[in-house]
């Protein structure tokens, strides 16, 4: 991608960003109209498709061109990644966002022929924007964040981890390995939203971010912020990621990768 392109694509992106954050601030206390969709924990509301919609609405009229990959549905069908592909999840943690009125992100990703050039995600109520284009870095609003430690040995990491699938019935994950590596570490996180996982690795807060099911809008932004620091992004397994199917994904300091993943992710096929 041209990179003065870029530059004017990524500052509509920020502008849009915040101008929905700045919607669903001012109608956070608003009543929710709640639905659910693959089981009853799986929210959705109002909020998240108008916030999807806007976003489908604006890239259409700017950038014909472009394609919309969004989770609810407002987007295109996408079955390959070539040409300027914008990933995004309108709401990244609909349940905090109906539960707790906050720990939720707009996440946008934008991907030209695969490669991942843009990375926003928006902290709606703390109003901290993390971005980040693939070569440039990785900034938290004005402030640039720093390249990830490489010295800090796993047994002092704080590792995100989805407990859901943890469960003894979870047929796809070695539980003994898992419960080595709860051990081994200083402790774990979970915070709810993909994204903010992403962006809390990325700024150093968090020491990795491990989770059995993704999908494409979950991470597309998040995997761009943490390879700008140095840090290392891929399946649970090593495996490269497939931004057109459901995943799992590990997101790590570059010197507890390989030992995460190769001593204690086992999964079973
Ligand atoms: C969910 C959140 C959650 C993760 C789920 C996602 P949503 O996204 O990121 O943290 O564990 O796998 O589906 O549905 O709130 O956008
Ligand atoms: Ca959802
Ligand atoms: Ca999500
Ligand atoms: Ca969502």
């Amino acid at each position: 991608m041209d990179k003065t392109f870029r530059n004017e694509v990524f500052g509509q992106a920020c502008s849009w960003i915040k101008e929905a954050g700045d919607t669903i601030r001012a109608k956070i206390d608003a009543p929710r109209s709640i639905e659910t969709k693959s089981n009853p924990n799986d929210l959705v509301t109002e909020m998240d498709q108008e916030t999807e919609q806007f976003f489908a609405e604006k890239i259409k009229k700017a950038y014909p061109e472009h394609f919309l990959l969004g989770e609810e549905g407002f987007g295109d069908e996408i079955e390959e990644l070539q040409g300027t592909v914008w990933v995004v999840d309108p709401i990244d943690g609909t349940m905090n966002f109906v539960h707790q009125k906050r720990n939720f992100a707009i996440s946008i990703g934008i991907y030209h022929d695969g490669v991942g050039e843009i990375g926003l995600i928006y902290d709606v109520m703390d109003d901290a924007l993390y971005t980040a284009k693939r070569g440039e870095g990785a900034y938290k609003n004005d402030h640039k964040l720093p390249q990830l430690s490489k010295e800090r040995p796993l047994e002092q990491s704080i590792l995100a981890l989805n407990t859901s699938w943890m469960v003894p019935e979870n047929p796809h994950v070695d539980h003994e390995g898992m419960q080595r590596l709860v051990k081994k570490l200083r402790s774990t996180r979970s915070y709810g939203s993909a994204a903010l996982e992403f962006a809390y690795v990325a700024e150093g807060i968090l020491d990795g971010y491990l989770t059995m099911t993704l999908m494409p809008w979950d991470y597309a932004a998040g995997a761009i912020l943490v390879e700008e620091v140095g840090g290392t992004v891929s399946r649970a397994d090593k495996g490269d990621l497939d931004l057109l199917k459901q995943t799992t994904v590990l997101a790590s300091r570059a010197n507890i990768y390989d030992e995460i993943s190769d001593e204690y992710v086992q999964l079973k096929k």
